[in-house]
């Protein structure tokens, strides 16, 4: 298929416009590079460093089958800040992807959409069917998007597919490149521990140690994104419709035992600072994947071990 990736100079997007071209796939990179990285463009791609609202224009010059949108805004924190900044780009910049793709007949788009347009659940696992609550802006333009996703696919024909992906980690190590998490601020976990574990002299602070779970530390989900890379090339295949599909590997680890993982892997301790709850982040998190397999087929083979192990070796190859 002829694809586009929008945020293809991303973490996420690099990783899904990687395994596009290692499947034959003919992909075209949009990203205008505020967040991205070109170096990380994987080879074999075209690229045009260009703005989502002016993605008409690339739909314009080559015929395109689907669209994979991953450019967008993505911290948490930083859209209770900014919230307009949110809308704007994640909700109108969407939307105008969307009336592109109807003006140039592209019939189907993928979306990154995210865990965070359940909020704080008491269900878990958490399915698609569970109620959306989003807690944060960031949360509730994915919602948004989603919804309106649901009423493009009826109404004008697409296939849409919504992949609500929960905690992303880990990087995919090749000959030629390397592509992994590299944020101007990083606020995940397993980058921000490695880092503290490599002696660099920072401190991971540990956010919240009296939690309703086993060991009072959060509970997240976390998935490799090469396992996370391969559910959207198998949600091109779908039928038209919109559907909406959780990503995670259906269990939950802790704070600790991410940090016990990353002490396993590196054989380093993790310096450590106890701080209060982080604002905004719910007890547990865990996604329900039945609907992954039974839609695309698909299922996470990568444990959080060769997550760990991966985002480390990526962290070594940046030092
Ligand atoms: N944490 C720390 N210290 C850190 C970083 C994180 O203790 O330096 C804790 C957090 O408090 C949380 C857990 O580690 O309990 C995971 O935090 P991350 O920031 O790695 O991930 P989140 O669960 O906050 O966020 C992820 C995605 C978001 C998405 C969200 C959905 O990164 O894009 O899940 O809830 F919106």
């Amino acid at each position: 298929m002829r694809v586009v990736v929008t945020g293809g100079a991303g973490y996420i997007g690099s990783v899904v416009a990687a395994q596009l071209i290692a499947a034959g796939h003919e992909v075209t990179v949009i990203d205008d590079l505020s967040t991205g990285h070109a170096d990380a463009v994987p080879a074999g791609a075209r690229f045009v460093q260009t703005s989502i609202t002016e993605i008409g224009d690339v739909l314009a010059a080559v015929p395109v089958d689907a669209v994979i949108h991953l450019a967008a805004k993505s911290l948490v924190g930083e859209s209770v800040v900014e919230p307009a900044a949110y809308w704007r780009n994640n909700v109108v910049g969407t939307l105008a992807i969307l009336d592109a793709m109807r003006a140039h007949g592209v019939p189907r788009i993928v979306f990154s959409s995210s865990a965070a347009t359940y909020g704080d659940v008491t269900e878990q696992p958490i399915r698609e069917t569970s109620a959306a609550r989003p807690t944060s802006p960031y949360g509730a333009t994915k919602l948004a998007v989603d919804l309106a996703l649901t009423d493009y696919a009826h109404q004008y024909g697409l296939a849409a597919v919504s992949l609500r992906y929960f905690n992303v980690a880990g990087a995919l190590l090749t000959e030629r490149q390397n592509f992994g998490e590299r944020h101007g601020t990083e606020t995940h976990l397993i980058p921000n521990a490695l880092l503290a574990a490599g002696g660099s002299g920072v401190t991971m602070k540990l956010f919240g140690t009296d939690y309703p779970t086993p060991d009072g530390t959060c509970v997240r989900d976390y998935i490799h994104v090469v396992d996370l890379a391969v559910a959207h090339l198998l949600a091109l295949d779908v039928e038209p419709g919109h559907h909406i599909v959780n990503l995670g590997q259906g269990s939950g680890y802790s704070v600790r035992q991410v940090l016990d993982a990353v002490q396993d892997v590196t054989g380093l301790p993790v310096p450590i600072a106890e701080a209060p709850r982080r604002d905004g982040d719910p007890a547990t998190l865990v996604a329900s994947n039945e609907k992954a397999l039974a839609l695309l087929g698909w299922k996470p083979t990568l444990d959080l071990h060769a997550m760990v192990r991966d985002a480390w070796r990526f962290h070594q190859s940046q030092l």
